[in-house]
């Protein structure tokens, strides 16, 4: 299972600025990710394509989105459909993260809707899940997390690829925060989403990779990274920097 190093540039960068990041990453990183290791750069639909340009045939690059809409095509004026996203060279999509669930008020129901959707469409599917910090405090780290997975999931196919799920563990309060959950609060929390899977799964639940993400930065990847269960990291904030993003993704 190679681990999978991932920057969500969100609502930043111009397409200049993405081609320049993307470049500059380029520059650092290529022919030096081991061979157990992916880089997916998940920049703004409207920078997808320049990325696509700096990335293309480049060993161990991947390219994915922050969003679309679950539905092959039609009048959603303003939404994306999977194909037009296989169409720019995407492998990868996120669902569910914490912006789009807390920002944007995205349902537990329509965050699984488009795992489903995504998936059958031919996209590798990035389930983000985590609790908000009154959550945590409460206890509910479980009940939300389970919930989020529970439905996240509930529509995908059982004999479904290994490989094409990821599962993102972004605690709310981590992100953008400089706050980072503990070694043993990560590690407690991708376990019990390992169980998750596995209970889903079978054996397969271990091949379904499980990233980090919440104020990672080059000065506390190589420790995250060897947490158990944690198969790579979703990084917000520091991917903006090519140089700080290459760090993490050697790291
Ligand atoms: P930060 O790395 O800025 O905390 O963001 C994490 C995140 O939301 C990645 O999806």
């Amino acid at each position: 299972m190679k681990k999978l190093m991932a920057a969500n540039w969100k609502m930043y960068k111009t397409r200049d600025e993405a081609e320049q990041t993307a470049r500059g990453l380029v520059g650092l990183v290529a022919g030096r990710i081991p061979a157990d290791r992916e880089v997916l750069v998940i920049p703004p639909f409207t920078a997808l394509s320049v990325v696509a340009r700096e990335l293309a045939a480049i060993p161990g690059f991947s390219l994915g989105a922050q969003n679309f809409y679950p539905a092959a095509q039609g009048a959603f004026t303003g939404e994306i459909a999977p194909d037009m996203l296989l169409d720019l060279g995407c492998a990868y999509a996120l669902a569910g993260h914490s912006e789009r669930r807390h920002v944007l008020g995205e349902s537990d129901a329509f965050v699984g809707r488009k795992v489903a959707f995504g998936l059958a469409a031919g996209l590798r599917m990035i389930l983000c899940v985590g609790e908000k910090i009154e959550e945590r405090q409460a206890g509910l780290v479980r009940e939300v997390v389970k919930r989020q997975l529970d439905a996240g999931l509930s529509d995908v196919v059982p004999d479904v690829h290994p490989e094409t799920l990821v599962v993102a563990y972004e605690p709310v309060w981590a992100i953008g925060t400089g706050l980072t959950a503990g070694p043993a609060d990560v590690a407690e929390a991708h376990g019990f989403v390992r169980e998750m899977l596995r209970a889903r799964y079978g054996e397969k639940g271990n091949e379904v990779r499980i990233l980090y993400g919440g104020s990672v930065k080059p000065e506390n990847s190589g420790e995250i990274i060897g947490i158990d269960n944690v198969d790579g990291v979703l990084v917000g904030g520091a991917s903006l920097r090519a140089e700080s993003f290459a760090a993490i993704a050697l790291a």
